[in-house]
């Protein structure tokens, strides 16, 4: 998943060309690009990549990718586009943009398997002969996309979805935590859970929910389908948004004026009956850039990531 800008980083481009600042200054792109080749020639297998952008972003990242020569892995590479919504005031009236059209924003990474089912990519990998999808998100440069530990575990418990955690660093890290919703799998946001919920222990001690979701999920292509076909309830979040006024002047806020509606990927863990979920390593899975300094930084990324590679 590739829609986002990496705005909160203060990168203008699509989030995947950001440069973590490692000396061989690759961008998160490449490195995932390097792990998937390096993980086809240890299986030697063909292992294809399908990366959805954002309308925002799409073009930006194909040059990218084209600029850069698809990185040598062209023949496995696929694009597709999420959706978008209209943005409204905070009267509820529909934004114009500066195109003349309703103004729209993606409609975030819960349109993932719509947007699979829709632009005919769950056809290209029944085609492919693929059964098991692995969605995760491109601020993670240690992301490990095959993991057939992962899968066996899925394949073993009969699941059709499974999800890796780490335990959390803290009650209140700024991560959602797996958990279990009217009996079915779940995650329940940062920005949703109570203090009281995020501190609560088990008779161990330990974090009643503590298992991260670090947004490394595996599906079963059958499991995409039925995800795809279902509605998701839409989270706001109040944005900056340039728009045209009704005399026809352009505005440009300078600070948050309209609502985006986002769905949210594991909105949609409730259509499968069970989800395996596999601890991991926080040092060798979890090294996500998404603030500009302090927690989850480049800086934290570089360490992460050049301790992993340094190991091995
Ligand atoms: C997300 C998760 C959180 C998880 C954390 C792990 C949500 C709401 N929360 O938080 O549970 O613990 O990551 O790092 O997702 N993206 C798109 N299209 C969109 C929006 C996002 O492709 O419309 C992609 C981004 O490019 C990125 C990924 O999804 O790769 C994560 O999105 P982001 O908005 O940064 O999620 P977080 O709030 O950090």
């Amino acid at each position: 998943m590739a829609g986002g800008q990496g705005t909160r980083l203060g990168h203008s481009g699509p989030k995947g060309t950001f440069d973590i600042g490692l000396d061989s200054h690759k961008s998160l792109f490449e490195l995932l690009c390097d792990y998937l080749k390096e993980e086809a020639a240890k299986y030697n297998v063909q292992i294809p990549w399908f990366i959805m952008t954002s309308k925002e972003n799409n073009h930006d990242t194909i040059e990218f990718f084209k600029k850069h020569k698809y990185f040598g892995y062209e023949k496995n590479i696929y694009f597709f586009t999420q959706g978008q919504l209209p943005m409204i005031d905070t009267e509820g009236k529909i934004l114009i943009g500066e195109d003349g059209l309703i103004k729209e924003a993606a409609d975030g990474h819960g349109g993932v398997y719509e947007s699979l089912l829709k632009s005919g990519m769950t056809d290209k990998m029944k085609e492919l002969g693929i059964e098991w999808v692995f969605i995760g998100g491109v601020d993670n440069c240690l992301v490990k996309m095959v993991d057939p530990v992962l899968m066996g575990i899925a394949i073993d418990k009969h699941v059709t979805a499974a999800g890796k955690s780490v335990v959390k660093a803290n009650p209140h890290e700024k991560v959602g935590a797996f958990c279990k919703k009217n009996g079915k799998p779940s995650v329940v946001e940062y920005s949703e859970i109570t203090d009281e919920m995020a501190e609560a222990t088990d008779e161990n001690g330990e974090l009643l929910y503590g298992e991260s979701h670090i947004l490394c999920n595996l599906f079963n292509i059958s499991a995409i389908e039925r995800m795809g076909k279902e509605p998701l309830p839409y989270h706001s979040a109040f944005k900056k948004a340039t728009y045209i006024d009704k005399d026809g002047n352009k505005v440009v806020p300078d600070s948050p004026n309209a609502y985006k509606f986002e769905a949210f990927l594991f909105d949609a863990f409730g259509e499968v009956d069970d989800m395996a979920i596999l601890r991991v390593k926080r040092e060798e899975e979890f090294a996500p850039v998404k603030n500009a300094s302090g927690v989850d930084s480049p800086e934290t990324a570089r360490k992460l990531y050049n301790d992993f590679y340094k190991k091995k």
